[in-house]
């Protein structure tokens, strides 16, 4: 198995109040946002995003780490699975253009509202059954996408990010550590299928074979 690290520690913190939102959201607000279409990225907070726009405060601080941790060099192919609009690829690339950048996401509207600079790099696709040759990608990573699908297609999901890479990846995953940071999670919790332990997860992570780096989501 990888190593826990939180590669995300200079991504800027949101203040969040998952007990207020427990109770604004209903299992209504829960079925639109797993669509993963313009109610998500780009409306009201209820179902999601509130708006998705890119804004450098947020990937900028982040790259470095990703570049330090994994020796991330010139020419070194990406993938981001559930790359949404692709901000994290545009921010890779500012940090160095000789990267070649590829995402992945289930949803088409964020596919199509694409950062322009990445959109061409970006494609419609599955995390449960990833498009590609083994060992496509030098390094792959995927931010909060993971824990949208079942527990059984997390296991697929986490193969198949081992499947497509070479030299090394990273995930993030919603978690909890103890009862209070659980009942904190899924008040949070929008639109994750599963929400684990952290050595649940870690237990899935060696169930499907997947020896890449790993932290967790929580609110
Ligand atoms: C919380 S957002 C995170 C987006 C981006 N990684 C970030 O950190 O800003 C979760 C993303 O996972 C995508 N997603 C959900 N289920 C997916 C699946 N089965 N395969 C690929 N992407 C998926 C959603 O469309 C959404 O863009």
């Amino acid at each position: 198995m990888g190593i826990e690290i939180d590669l995300m520690k200079n991504y800027p913190k949101t203040k969040r109040d998952p007990f207020a939102r427990l109770k604004s959201k209903t299992d209504q607000h829960r079925q639109i946002a797993r669509e993963f279409g313009k109610d998500f990225f780009d409306c009201s907070r209820d179902t999601g995003y509130g708006g998705f726009t890119y804004d450098a405060k947020y990937w900028a601080p982040v790259i470095p780490d990703f570049n330090d941790h994994f020796g991330i060099g010139n020419n070194d192919s990406i993938l981001d699975i559930g790359c949404a609009k692709g901000f994290m690829l545009n921010d890779f690339l500012n940090n160095n253009p000789t990267l070649k950048v590829s995402g992945i996401d289930i949803s088409e509207y964020a596919i199509n509202h694409g950062h322009p600079r990445v959109k061409e790099f970006l494609q419609i696709g599955d995390c449960r059954d990833l498009p590609f040759e083994d060992k496509s990608f030098d390094f792959s990573f995927s931010i909060t996408t993971v824990h949208n699908v079942d527990k059984k297609e997390c296991i697929k999901s986490l193969s198949e990010i081992e499947r497509v890479t070479k030299k090394g990846s990273f995930i993030t995953v919603d978690a909890y550590n103890n009862e209070t940071e659980k009942k904190a999670m899924f008040a949070w919790n929008l639109t994750a299928k599963t929400i684990l332990h952290v050595d649940e997860w870690k237990n899935l992570f060696d169930i499907a074979g997947y020896t890449g780096d790993y932290y967790w989501f929580l609110p």
